[in-house]
């Protein structure tokens, strides 16, 4: 199925032509009702995308594309456990993880609520005893810091709620995560941390993950320096769908916590890769995480496409990408304890929908997905905007705004605030020669000076920009949050043919870095065939390292 020839697709086409110059100003201008009409709300989280290049109209285009393309099917596929995941011949069930009604849900015939049920009694029990003290270190004393030793999918989910659910963590708990194979990363964690009192948490689905396995390693022998073999067990547990190889690894399997293959790495937080925002926030707020990824999963499921928030933002970013020619998306979150919160977004989205090959194996000739990148506001504002206000691309933003903030300070949220619907208006409405002209005029600019300086001051807004507002950022709505970015980058892949969950195009430099370290680990080993370029650069640093 090529999107692109059906008869929705190429009404759109049309449609952008004739709304190519309309502006969202004028826009405003004629319906007072607009604001109303384009925002949806969830328990408590409201989509406002009132402020997009949009009319009536596009959302009706958008919803038939949708409908053309099977959506609701699709979703209806995905939570009834088919293997949508065709590539690998594999599920696609992160909504069980978090299914809290815990109706059945079958996979192969078979219930897997069960055994995720399981796995959350393991994790609570584990934490009530790490948190009471019962879990005790080789010298007896009482845990104090976690380190999370993982990679991509099974470091940035965790680390970024983490970060996010700071108010809420367990007095006494630290956590730390390692992920870069670069020693500095574990070196510096390790520096600031007694054996005595440290827990790693090895999480890797596979448990084939290079960097993981190295770190893992080096952080067991680091711990060897204090503890002893034995005590291992007490200091390291391990998260993977692969007992065989956490076992060979030497982590005893009753301190394994299981994944399955039906959950990606990507939506994996949900699953006991998530086991340490539960050591560090408490299994309750873990699970009112779950809670909230449930509300959306439900919305989703349940919601018209019309009203839906995951397909409408969804289908925003399709109409900017594909009709508009928009090659990346800012995510701007005002609220500092969610820095981490890009990165997680740019590897869900990224390596979901960044993909060549449709569903029947066929290169495909229209645009995918963008590229996901930002910061927190307000730094981003004195930092990037300028191109996203003034420069040549269209970028659009969503703004993540709570409303009240856990570390309240004089003004300082109403001022964060002011900024982040300051930038949406400002991109929305820019500033046309008449405004600059008359506020030079004001500022006793005349004449020459005024023309020369005038164009540069111009702001030609009509910038699209989503809001996303909530009351605050409690577990739940972080959930609502990060499962609603899970379900957009779904309805994406839906409508571009593709699948969002193998990740294939990982695997080639993961192959030729494994080529590539014999060549490094012995100065006088024959170099291996490689292009000159990497010949090159391998006999530079043989040279290079031993200054
Ligand atoms: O290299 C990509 C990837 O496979 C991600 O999809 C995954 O999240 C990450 O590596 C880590 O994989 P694992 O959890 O198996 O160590």
């Amino acid at each position: 199925m090529t999107p692109i020839n059906i008869p929705e697709w190429q009404s759109l086409i049309r449609h952008y032509t004739d709304l190519k110059y309309t502006s969202m100003r004028e826009e405003f201008a004629l319906d007072s009702g607009r604001f109303k009409r384009f925002t949806i709300e969830c328990d408590g989280l409201l989509l406002d995308y009132s402020k997009n290049r949009i009319t009536k109209e596009t959302i009706d285009k958008l919803i038939k594309l949708a409908k053309s393309v099977d959506m609701p099917n699709w979703i209806e596929r995905m939570y009834s456990g088919e293997a949508i995941n065709h590539t690998e011949d594999r599920a696609v069930l992160h909504i069980a993880l978090r299914n809290r009604s815990n109706t059945p849900i079958m996979v192969d015939g078979e219930d897997v609520m069960p055994e995720i049920n399981a796995v959350l009694a393991q994790m609570k029990r584990f934490c009530d005893q790490v948190h009471s003290g019962e879990w005790q270190g080789f010298s007896g004393k009482k845990m104090t810091d976690i380190v999370n030793i993982g990679i991509g999918g099974s470091d940035l989910g965790p680390a970024m709620i983490c970060d996010a659910l700071e108010p809420y963590e367990v007095e006494g708990m630290s956590v730390h995560f390692v992920s870069n194979v670069d020693g500095t990363d574990l070196s510096t964690t390790l520096e600031k941390l007694n054996p005595e009192t440290t827990l790693f948490v090895v999480a890797s689905k596979t448990f084939t993950t290079q960097e993981t396995l190295t770190n893992a390693e080096s952080a067991r022998s680091w711990f060897l320096k204090s503890g002893s073999q034995q005590d291992v067990a007490k200091h390291f547990v391990a998260v993977s769908t692969n007992a065989k190889a956490v076992a060979e690894f030497g982590i005893d399997t009753d301190n394994m916590f299981e994944i399955w293959d039906w959950v990606g790495g990507r939506y994996s937080l949900w699953s006991a890769i998530g086991l340490p925002i539960a050591l560090y926030t408490g299994m309750e707020n873990f699970e009112r995480l779950l809670d909230g990824g449930h509300a959306m999963d439900n919305h989703f499921r349940n919601q018209p496409l019309e009203k839906n928030m995951p397909v409408i933002m969804g289908m925003l970013g399709v109409w900017y990408v594909n009709f508009f020619g928009s090659q990346t998306h800012a995510i701007v979150p005002y609220d500092h304890s969610l820095a981490r919160f890009p990165n997680h977004m740019q590897q869900l989205d990224m390596e979901s929908n960044g993909k060549v090959t449709n569903r029947e194996g066929q290169r495909i000739s229209y645009k995918t997905g963008p590229v996901i990148w930002g910061t927190p506001g307000t730094n981003g504002q004195h930092a990037y905007f300028q191109l996203i206000h003034q420069g040549t691309q269209l970028i659009p933003v969503d703004f993540v705004l709570p409303v009240n903030s856990h570390y309240p300070e004089s003004d300082h949220q109403s001022i964060l605030l002011a900024n982040g619907l300051a930038q949406s208006e400002a991109l929305m409405k820019g500033k046309n020669a008449e405004e600059v002209r008359a506020e030079l005029v004001k500022d006793g600019f005349e004449g020459e000076a005024l023309e020369a300086l005038l164009p540069h001051k111009v702001f030609p807004g009509n910038r699209p920009s989503n809001t996303l507002i909530f009351p605050k950022l409690t577990p739940e709505m972080l959930g609502k949050l990060v499962a609603l970015y899970e379900h957009k980058v779904f309805v994406q892949g839906v409508v571009w043919n593709i699948n969002s969950f193998d990740q294939w195009g990982v695997e080639l430099g993961k192959q030729l870095a494994k080529v590539i370290l014999p060549d490094l680990l012995e100065d006088d080993a024959q170099i291996g065939v490689h292009d000159s370029s990497t010949t090159n650069l391998i006999k530079m640093i043989r040279e290079l390292r031993h200054d």
